[in-house]
């Protein structure tokens, strides 16, 4: 397992309210068959992680410690295609294209436009090179007056759990929303809005090429995996963790959106494995 937390790294976690538990000596990994059925991530007693509350207590195994990776890759599918008119912008034309949004109402009554954040290019031209893609549903408040996703409570959530895996928003990185408009009082994104701003999402990814997706919440979920989970948006969030599913060819892991996260304390250890699960397909693809 290439998840080799320090003494820093665990105390933020610890800080979270993540109490995570690591054996000392290095893990040895068993990759599960693809064919294989999905395996619970909670019943994977490898990745013991705790919420404060609740501690799991484990003692170091005896026999050497073994990883058993819960990846059930569903069937490749090809991702749906990009909308036309965006289907050859630049990342910065694609970036114009958001900013001049009249697609729907939310542009009335939005302060800026949220493409999204991440790692810096050097060619201005050129999507920035990223390992992660992590979606979120809509902009907030503080979103829509900064014109920067996850800027508020649930953002620093966020990069406390990057930054526990060693990554950060403007390090190999992007962070984007379904929506790039706020809904107004912070209401949930209308279907119609949904299927207006998507687009601008699917070529974002088709630009990015990350090596996994993280979905985060019910809307980011139901976006990215239509194609491939029928009838997704009826299925509850928890049975869509724990395993790799895809957008494509690119691997996705859903998991809980930190605003429900800060809502829900205890659902912050399962979000921590869920992150662990996407930096581990991220590591062992290469
Ligand atoms: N919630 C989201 O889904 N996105 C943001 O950018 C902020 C809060």
């Amino acid at each position: 397992m290439s998840l080799n937390l320090d003494d820093r790294q665990r105390a933020m976690l610890d800080a979270m309210g993540v109490t995570v538990w690591w054996p000392q000596q290095a893990a040895v990994l068993v990759p599960v068959a693809a064919a294989s059925n999905a395996i619970d991530i909670e019943a994977n007693k490898s990745i013991p992680v705790s919420q404060n509350a609740e501690i799991i207590e484990e003692k170091q195994p005896a026999t050497p410690h073994k990883t058993v990776l819960p990846v059930q890759v569903a069937a490749s599918a090809r991702p749906p295609r990009v909308d036309s008119a965006l289907a050859t912008q630049t990342w910065p034309e694609l970036q114009a294209s958001v900013s001049q949004c009249q697609a729907c109402s939310l542009c009335q009554t939005r302060k800026n436009t949220v493409f999204g954040v991440g790692q810096a290019t050097l060619d201005p031209d050129a999507p920035p090179q990223v390992d992660w893609l992590i979606v979120g549903e809509a902009p907030g408040e503080n979103e829509d007056l900064q014109g920067e996703p996850f800027v508020g409570q649930a953002g620093k959530l966020l990069d406390n759990m990057l930054r526990s895996l060693g990554l950060a928003r403007h390090d190999r990185v992007y962070i984007a929303n379904v929506l790039k408009c706020r809904p107004p009082g912070n209401r949930n994104p209308a279907p119609d809005e949904i299927a207006q701003c998507t687009p601008y999402l699917l070529r974002q990814i088709e630009l990015l090429q990350p090596k996994i997706i993280l979905a985060m919440g019910r809307f980011a979920i139901n976006s990215l995996l239509a194609p491939t989970v029928p009838g997704v948006d009826n299925i509850p969030v928890g049975k869509l963790r724990g395993q790799v599913h895809r957008f494509g060819n690119t691997p996705v892991v859903v998991t809980y959106h930190p605003a429900y996260l800060l809502r829900n304390l205890p659902e912050k250890a399962k979000a921590w494995t869920d992150l662990c699960l996407a930096h581990e397909t991220v590591t062992t693809a290469g």
